[in-house]
């Protein structure tokens, strides 16, 4: 296919786990939230076989071909870091008709990487639809599963759902393999997540909880039941904007994660604060391990939950709200 433009650009936002963080990734159902906070990417043809990455003051190069392993091996940090961008640029370009075409893309995110808020997925997103756009009208379905293709350089066992909340926007109840149900909302929704600055990896958590799966198989089983039991439950209080509900869910969640292994005494103090301070629900959201939590306060509490924060702690309070919007193309 010829090129349909020399530029394009893509935005897609980041996400909130709601529920079922861990417990999707072995076919458990989750519950997902785009944020009003999105990852842009431009894409660029340029005259040379590259791809050309530049993002938060990284910037790598990779030939415009697939790579071999041993190439990847003596990979600089900036390429390591970069590599599911170049994975989800090269995805597109490998099905032109000219394998000689280079591209360079700019990344700029309006919220920090690594705190569980879903900045790898966004930014294969992005990257797929800025560089198909470049040659077609990006179909949406596509750009997912060639999105949820490069995160899984990230982490392997990827349940996909941060690629999909990402392209599709709103709120959603998503299971692996079974696709996902949109939550229709009668009422806006307050959420803060608060960073704690503490960087995660995705890759390290999901494996620590399949080891801790593959030493503890009956009781994994019984918090994966308790999981499936608070999601549905949770699906109701939704519908219903049954707020005090969710949020006590939202804590009930918090438990469970405590119990795999993937909170932190940072984000359980910071749940704790949020709750004594009137929050209806918090919880950790994302892989764990440090990263952000998330709690669901009324309108009225919201910004007193904030200043309260701002006073006794030094994290970063980020107001989100849901974003129904998904992938957007410029
Ligand atoms: O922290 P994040 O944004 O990478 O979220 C990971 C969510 C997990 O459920 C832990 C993994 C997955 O693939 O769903």
């Amino acid at each position: 296919m010829i090129c349909r433009r020399s530029v394009a650009s893509a935005s897609a936002p980041g996400k909130i786990i709601l529920f079922g963080e861990h417990f999707v990734v072995y076919n458990n159902p989750a519950i997902l939230a785009s944020i009003n906070k999105r990852i842009k990417v431009r894409a660029q043809i340029n005259k040379t076989d590259k791809i050309n990455v530049k993002s938060n003051g990284l910037f790598a190069s990779y030939a415009s071909s697939s790579l071999p392993k041993d190439i990847r091996s003596k990979f600089t940090k900036a390429q390591r870091i970069l590599y599911p961008l170049y994975k989800s640029a090269i995805g597109v370009l490998a099905e032109q008709d000219n394998k000689k075409i280079g591209v360079d893309m700019d990344l700029v995110s309006d919220f920090p990487s690594g705190v569980g808020l879903g900045s790898s997925a966004a930014s294969c997103v992005s990257a797929v639809a800025a560089v198909t756009s470049l040659f077609d009208k990006p179909d949406k379905n596509e750009v997912c599963s060639k999105a949820i293709q490069a995160e899984r350089i990230i982490h392997n066992s990827s349940s996909g759902a941060d690629c999909y909340i990402s392209t599709f926007g709103g709120l959603i109840y998503y299971a692996k393999n079974k696709g996902y149900k949109d939550i229709k909302l009668k009422t806006d929704l307050s959420f803060l997540v608060v960073n704690t600055g503490i960087k995660h990896s995705t890759r390290t958590l999901v494996s620590s909880v399949r080891r801790f799966r593959e030493g503890n198989m009956p009781l994994f089983e019984d918090l994966s039941c308790r999981s499936r039991y608070i999601c549905s439950r949770a699906l109701d209080a939704l519908q219903n904007c049954n707020e005090k509900k969710i949020g006590e869910l939202m804590s009930e969640n918090h438990i469970l994660l405590q119990e795999i292994g993937v909170s932190h005494k940072k984000i359980d103090k910071l749940v704790q604060f949020c709750l004594e301070k009137g929050a209806f629900g918090a919880k950790l959201t994302g892989a764990g391990g440090g990263g952000s939590i998330i709690a669901l306060t009324s309108k009225e509490n919201k910004s007193g939950i904030i200043t309260e924060i701002n006073k006794e702690c030094s994290y970063q309070c980020i107001p989100v709200k849901i974003d129904f919007c998904g992938l957007l193309t410029y």
